[in-house]
């Protein structure tokens, strides 16, 4: 990221008016932070955005050592709690997880998400207006599941580790996920710099991959972390094909298509992977984790279909699914 961001309301104004201060120093304040009412909010969810890059890349120009103060953190369970909740609100009843492993195995035979639409009448403008949402995420694939890692145990844990290493490229940095994603920005004339389109990148997007770091980061949702993270791999595959389908006929090239192909099989292996020998054996090990397993898949259930809705509405609409349309794409 080469710039911070611009606040969006009180709450991250506060925040980047903290960081930029310096180093943290004992007794200073956030600034009246404002509402915590609007946890789907721009304000809310870049605020949150802001205080997770800390514990990943980092942002330009702060101070590291703001990762672990304890008042930031403060904060930032206050921004946590209502957007967990609301993410709740919307997952209830969460289903059984036999039950709602079964519904996620199932395609929808009239399925109408942005692949869909993609593949049917999307424009170029379309396809560079869906990079750049993504790149929020698949710039930095698949660092937010790290998390999880230490925090289960045993088989689950040797085979998430497999799945992931796959994510980096097995050992082939030119093959890592995020490259291929970077490649493939380039190839549709996007800038693929970390952090590039923040500024223009809207809420329903920053909540898709603040919740992935939120389970990812709290040992008490490892099992939410692992079913959100399970929910991406076993409905990627046939989704990935229609993206590169549909970015083969928008021009994408090879290299403009080589990250949506790449999922259409490796994710057709994680599925697998991820069913037998992550949740099965989770689930085996620590009982418990079943209820918040099934609630993962429906969490992002939630933020997805709330992203699938915004880039719709807007595009159907004829408008920008953007904060503002790419500088060279005046839709
Ligand atoms: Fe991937
Ligand atoms: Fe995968």
């Amino acid at each position: 990221m080469s710039a911070l961001p611009a606040a969006r309301g009180p709450l991250s104004a506060a925040v980047l008016a903290l960081l930029t201060a310096g180093p943290p120093a004992a007794g200073r304040l956030l600034a009246a932070p404002g509402t915590f009412a609007e946890p789907w909010g721009e304000d809310h969810q870049l605020a949150l955005h802001l205080c997770y890059e800390l514990h990943d890349r980092g942002l330009p120009g702060v101070w590291d050592g703001w990762e672990w103060d304890p008042e930031l953190l403060r904060f930032r369970q206050e921004l946590e709690r209502p957007f967990l909740a609301a993410v709740r609100a919307e997952a209830e009843p969460v289903p059984p997880l036999r039950e709602a492993l079964e519904a996620l195995l199932t395609e929808p035979p009239d399925g109408t998400g942005p692949s869909y639409f993609l593949l049917a009448e999307g424009e170029r403008r379309h396809a560079r207006e869906y990079l750049v949402h993504r790149s929020v995420y698949h710039l930095k694939e698949a660092d937010p599941q790290l998390w999880m890692l230490p925090r289960i145990h045993g088989s689950a844990q040797a085979v998430l580790t497999a799945i992931l290493y796959d994510e980096y490229g097995a050992g082939r940095p030119e093959r890592a996920h995020a490259s291929l994603f970077a490649r493939m920005m380039a190839a549709f004339g996007l800038d693929p710099g970390y952090g590039h389109y923040l500024d223009l990148v809207p809420a329903p997007t920053l909540a898709v991959v603040n919740l992935m770091t939120l389970l990812g980061l709290h040992r008490a949702l490892r099992g939410a972390a692992v079913g959100h993270f399970a929910t991406v791999e076993i409905t990627s595959s046939p989704g990935s094909a229609r993206l590169a389908a549909a970015l083969e006929r928008l021009g994408g090239g090879p290299d403009g298509t080589l990250f949506y192909r790449e999922h259409i099989e490796a994710d057709a292996v994680h599925e697998q992977l991820v069913r037998r020998g992550v949740i099965e054996e989770l689930v085996a090990a620590e009982p418990q984790c079943a209820r918040d397993v099934a609630f993962g898949f429906a969490a992002a259930g939630v933020v997805d279909g709330r992203f699938a809705d915004h880039l719709l509405g807007r595009w159907r609409a004829g408008r920008t699914s953007l904060r503002s349309p790419l500088p060279d794409d005046p839709l």
